[in-house]
């Protein structure tokens, strides 16, 4: 599926499915899987890697010299951006929404071993951060550089094809495994992920609820986006999809104090994943997703007859930058 799509090639694929034995029998879940997206490789891996691939080959194929995108100070979006123009050869720029920290840590030091350009816009949230990309690309094209934007998240059809596409690698794993998921959990941001993974469950004919964890903003807000982004993919790849209904799931109750800030909640999960199973989350995004998790077991929304998948987006150099909210 998708060959006839510009692809580049260097994530670690198909990343491994397996069970979660431990924190299953904890949560009383007989069946807990999990996919790991964090071992996608591309600077230590992450949702990014698959989204970039059809991207940066994108990118190439537009003649540009240089990617261009937004995300928050840590973003993990961001850290997968530069590293794939470290490798490919692109040059980097990245405005991050936030104030220049006076420590640079996590994701930061990972973008500047990389090589990448970065701007601080302080006043700025990072989803609107996408309103500015035009105005930049006009002054960096001034400058003669041939710039490429990439939207926060990746939210492009491209980035949801790469989602669509990793559907099928979970097909073949299921059938490999006998591993039926009626289930699967995921963190959302952009929704771009959750947007591809709804579109490859249609067309690969899979039976699963797909529960996108939102982050950032309330469900409604979320839902529109994803809807909006399975349209416009529907619309720039007939050859793939036709027009469907599709079914959202969003769950927005753990978005805790807001964005990048880690919950009570969030940190027992990560606690859980680490001590049960010695998988590392994120506090910013699949330790919400871990919540929710945890949160629909002890709820009896999943039961022991449940087959439950938990896809792992990456994300992990940010939990070092919290390393004073644990042990206190
Ligand atoms: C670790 C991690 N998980 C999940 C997401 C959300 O992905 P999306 O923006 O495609 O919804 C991101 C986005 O940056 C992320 O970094």
């Amino acid at each position: 599926m998708f060959d006839d799509v510009p692809r580049e090639r260097y994530g670690f694929l198909p990343t491994p499915l397996h069970k979660m034995g431990n924190l299953g029998e904890s949560l009383g879940i007989d069946n807990l899987w999990i996919k790991r997206d964090d071992l996608t490789g591309l600077s230590v891996g992450g949702n990014k890697t698959r989204k970039l691939e059809f991207i940066v080959a994108d990118a190439k194929r537009a003649g540009a010299d240089t990617l261009v995108t937004v995300g928050g100070v840590q973003s993990n979006h961001c850290r997968q951006t530069a590293a794939a123009a470290a490798v490919t050869g692109f040059r980097c720029i990245l405005l991050l929404a936030g104030a220049e920290p006076e420590y640079v840590t996590g994701n930061l030091l990972l973008d500047k071993l990389y090589g990448a350009e970065i701007k601080y816009f302080p006043d700025d949230e990072f989803l609107e951060l996408n309103n500015r990309l035009d105005e930049i690309l006009e002054t960096l094209q001034d400058f003669g550089l041939t710039p490429y934007a990439i939207p926060s998240g990746a939210a492009m059809p491209l980035g949801s094809i790469a989602y669509a596409e990793a559907m099928f690698e979970l097909k073949d794993q299921m059938e490999t495994w006998n591993f039926n998921p009626k289930k699967i959990v995921v963190a959302a941001g952009t929704g771009g992920t959750l947007a591809g993974m709804i579109l490859g469950a249609h067309v690969a004919e899979l039976d699963v609820e797909i529960v996108g964890v939102s982050v950032v903003s309330k469900a409604l807000e979320l839902e529109e986006r994803v809807r909006d982004l399975i349209e416009r993919t529907i619309h720039d790849y007939p050859q793939y999809f036709e027009s469907f209904e599709p079914k959202i799931t969003i769950d927005d109750q753990f978005l805790g104090e807001g964005y990048g800030l880690m919950s009570d909640a969030g940190r027992s999960a990560i606690e859980m994943f680490a001590k049960l199973e010695s998988i590392l989350l994120d506090p910013v995004y699949t330790a919400k997703a871990g919540t929710a998790l945890i949160r629909m077991a002890l709820s009896g929304e999943l039961n022991r007859e449940t087959p439950t998948l938990f896809w792992h987006t990456g994300g992990n150099p940010e939990l070092y930058t919290h390393a004073d909210e644990f042990f206190t």
